[in-house]
């Protein structure tokens, strides 16, 4: 990879791939879900899976693409000699594009409430509230937010990895944080507060189930990037002296805390304010404005909070787009503005559908429910736990010890360990959550 286009600093990859991670992941999507699949325990299960099986497995995308330094659909056949093996980075590379597609409408819908309330509300009113249902059911509304949300993330792109990704994290991320502190305080001083804080933290084990295991595996992979060659991406434009350990380390730690402080915020509050815990997707939508609103300087806070929860969304769309470009422009940075602006167009078309889940096409329901649901299943709950196993194979399989031993600057007592878990524990942890949901159905 040309050191030009890599990051400068192995902070800037540090804060570029925790920027891919924690996104809509953690901040609205595991809220939602955790609320779905029986809350204490799913939070439970999310934390074992992160921990157990995501960060080994971060450390060995980082490990591969940290030691192929190239774009994803090449990777595999640099370091394993074995051209087949390129199919690896085909598949994370459609999961992330079909992913980007839907993950846009998210995006929009912040862009949209971002809008609307810096500009045209004035304070947060019982009317404002219902603003939601309004936009989601409004196709030009909807598909404008998504549309922009695209284009915003095709212009930082554009301009490339280093000068559009590694600025703004340094201010941006350390804020999210500090206000999503000042949000928990105050969710957790509501009245009636203590029933949602019980729901999100103690397991009730009856509430354990196949499918919720399946959702919190998919959901630790979503939240930590895994499965896409997004992290690999990142990794071949990091320097020769980063610490892959220490960076994933910090990145998983990272995200279980904002995952872990968006539901100490959402659950609470939704139940101070009656709100079922089971809502879908709208959850966190449909509760932070009432939370907002309870809060002084609400109007204020919730537009900071936007901002950076936008904010947090881009970075990983900007990687999602980053990893998908780099395998189409090759290292061509000539390339890179006309395709990056390419490739915006399709996944908005691509996402079109997805959109008018919420509105128009909302009555097309199958499988996992609306279209969006459907590609969400696909990705999160199939394309990415198969593209995690194949990546463990390969890593434990086709490379060898040796070869991956070299992306640790340091020498650890645990890569032993790591090297066993990778190689033998976790194919067969995500090929028994697999059999055992079929079997649930
Ligand atoms: N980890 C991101 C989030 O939780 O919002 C989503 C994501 C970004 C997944 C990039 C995969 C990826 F390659």
């Amino acid at each position: 990879m040309n050191e030009k286009q890599g990051f400068k600093s192995s902070i800037g990859f540090i804060l570029a791939s925790a920027g891919s991670a924690i996104g809509l992941g953690a901040i609205w999507k595991f809220p939602y879900i955790a609320g779905q699949y029986g809350g204490g325990a799913f939070l439970l299960e999310f934390i074992l899976f992160t921990i157990l099986i995501g960060l080994p497995l971060l450390i060995t995308e980082f490990a591969i693409g940290h030691l192929g330094k190239t774009y994803s659909t090449t990777i595999f056949s640099k370091l394993s000699h074995q051209k087949f093996t390129n199919f690896i980075g085909f598949w994370g590379n459609f999961a992330a594009f079909i992913l980007y597609a839907f993950y846009s409408v998210i995006g929009g819908w912040i862009v949209i409430f971002f809008g609307y309330y810096l500009l045209i509300a004035t304070k947060i009113t019982e009317q404002n509230m219902n603003f939601f249902d309004m936009m989601i059911q409004n196709p030009l509304l909807s598909l404008t937010g998504q549309f922009l949300f695209i284009m915003i993330t095709g212009l930082i792109v554009s301009f490339g990895v280093e000068k559009g990704i590694e600025r703004a994290s340094k201010i941006m991320m350390p804020l999210l944080f500090i206000l999503f502190i000042i949000i928990v305080v105050r969710a957790l001083t509501l009245d009636g507060a203590m029933e949602g804080v019980k729901y999100f933290l103690i397991p009730r084990f009856e509430d354990l189930s196949f499918k919720g295991t399946l959702y919190a595996m998919g959901q630790s992979f979503f939240a930590l990037s895994l499965g896409t060659t997004g992290m690999i991406t990142y990794a071949a434009y990091s320097q020769k002296d980063t610490d892959i350990v220490s960076s994933s380390s910090w990145i998983v730690f990272m995200n279980l805390a904002i995952s872990i402080l968006a539901g100490l915020a959402i659950f609470p509050a939704a139940s101070a304010f009656n709100i079922e815990a089971t809502a879908g997707p709208g959850l966190l939508f449909i509760v932070l404005p009432k939370l907002f609103n309870a809060m002084a300087f609400g109007l204020v806070f919730y537009i900071m909070f936007l901002l950076l929860f936008l904010f947090a969304a881009l970075t990983s769309s900007i990687s999602l787009l980053e990893l998908n470009l780099s395998n189409v422009i090759k290292n061509d940075a000539s390339k890179r503005k006309t395709y990056a602006w390419l490739l915006s167009i399709i996944v908005f078309i691509v996402g079109i559908p997805a959109n008018l889940s919420f509105g128009l096409l909302s009555h097309v329901q199958f499988g996992a429910g609306t279209i969006f649901d459907n590609m969400d299943f696909f990705v999160t709950n199939i394309f990415m736990p198969i593209g995690v196993l194949i990546t463990t194979l390969f890593a434990g399989y086709i490379m060898h010890k040796q070869q991956l031993l070299h992306a640790f600057r340091k020498k650890y007592g645990f890569t032993h360990i790591w090297y066993y878990l990778i190689k033998f524990i976790l194919p067969i942890v995500i090929i028994i959550v697999f059999i055992t949901q079929l079997y649930a159905v």
